[in-house]
């Protein structure tokens, strides 16, 4: 086995550990949560402060970033927001490296999260040391990897994409007849090899969200549902994707849902974006796709772990005491910036990144 293989393999068990051990939000009342909302926004406003969300984030938080000016939308388009928007505070709800993606564009701004503990299995599945030694064997080749890793990852990165422009940049460093080391996200990349057809060596880590979508379930639900459209994150299995009418970021997904004149959709992603989802396509039918039957292993049941850390509650302590802030060293800042830039620069002139999505 290769070093690509092997660290993944590894670490499987610790990132089910890990999983194992999230604490579920806490329960809380309808009247309670309006009175954290209340004190949230009084903290937004005194702190100069704006919420920045993903869109698999539990639907009050998503709604609480739309009511008070800030934004919902996929990790990209995230960051770009808030590098771009006056607030001196931004409060990420999402996982880590979307708090520290926001902290390499705008280092001058506070990046507040309700919790550090919101990892990523992508970015747990590719330590810097294993992934640079793994970089070191494969001189000749470009280093492309995908937002969700660390910025320590992103420093040691030629390119940084997400699945909104991945297809684009692989396509354009295949033009300029570059070779490519591609990470961590074996899905992914596997996709992009099947669309491009592009020279990728990869990494083999995976998203325990996406990978528990099932063929089998799939095309049973497919069968009761004959006049339904597949949108599939491509962070999905091969096998689950090539059933897919559309494959698309979760920005691109909800946008070819109000494209689509289906009645029904099914959705192989985290079900955080229907809350989006509804308000886009109101009149559709939208139906989860299967995460598995009798011999599923689940861990995730289409709902990411770490998204779920992010509640009412920590978001108003680390707000009140300005705890959870993201730091990140200078001097990998910069490095991470390079690539990070030329993804952002790339995507503004291939039309991927428009001024409006700010
Ligand atoms: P997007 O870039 O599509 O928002 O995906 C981020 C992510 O973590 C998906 O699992
Ligand atoms: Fe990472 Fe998957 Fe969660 Fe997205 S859904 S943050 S890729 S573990």
């Amino acid at each position: 086995m290769s070093l690509a293989e092997t660290i993944p393999h590894k670490l499987q068990a610790s990132i089910d550990n890990i999983i194992d051990n999230v604490v579920p939000s806490p329960w809380l009342s309808e009247a309670e949560k309006a009175d954290y909302i209340v004190k949230i926004k009084a903290l937004l406003k005194q702190k100069n402060a704006v919420v920045i969300a993903h869109y698999y984030v539990e639907d009050e938080l998503q709604a609480l970033a739309e009511e008070t000016g800030g934004h919902v939308s996929d990790s990209l388009d995230m960051a770009n927001f808030g590098a771009q928007h006056s607030a001196n505070t931004l409060v990420i709800c999402g996982v880590r490296f979307m708090g520290e993606t926001s902290k390499i564009l705008s280092p001058e701004k506070t990046i507040i999260m309700p919790t550090l503990d919101a990892e990523c299995s992508l970015d747990l599945g590719c330590p810097i040391d294993e992934f640079s030694q793994f970089c070191d064997q494969h001189p000749d080749r470009e280093v492309v990897v995908y937002a969700n890793t660390s910025v320590e990852v992103k420093a040691r990165a030629d390119w940084i994409v997400t699945s909104s422009n991945a297809i684009q940049i692989v396509s354009h460093l295949m033009d300029e007849g570059k070779k490519i080391i591609w990470g961590p996200d074996r899905h992914l990349g596997q996709y992009i090899k099947n669309k491009t057809n592009a020279d990728m060596i990869m990494w083999q880590g995976n998203c325990v969200v996406h990978d528990e979508f099932k063929l089998y379930e799939l095309e049973e639900l497919m069968k009761k549902h004959p006049q339904a459209e597949v949108l599939v994150h491509p962070e999905s299995p091969e096998a689950v994707i090539a059933k897919a009418d559309f494959v698309g970021s979760t920005k691109q997904i909800i946008a070819a849902g109000k494209k689509s004149n289906a009645p029904t959709l099914i959705i192989a992603t985290d079900h955080g974006l229907f809350y989006k989802m509804k308000q886009a396509v109101p009149d559709k039918l939208l139906i989860p796709a299967p995460t598995g039957g009798k011999s599923a292993t689940c861990k995730s049941c289409a709902h990411c772990p770490w998204m779920a850390m992010n509640t009412l509650v920590n978001l108003y302590e680390a707000l009140r005491d300005g705890t959870n802030t993201i730091e990140v060293d200078e001097e990998t800042r910069k490095k991470a910036l390079l690539p990070l830039n030329r993804m952002i620069d790339f995507s503004r002139e291939q039309g991927i990144l428009t001024a409006g999505d700010a």
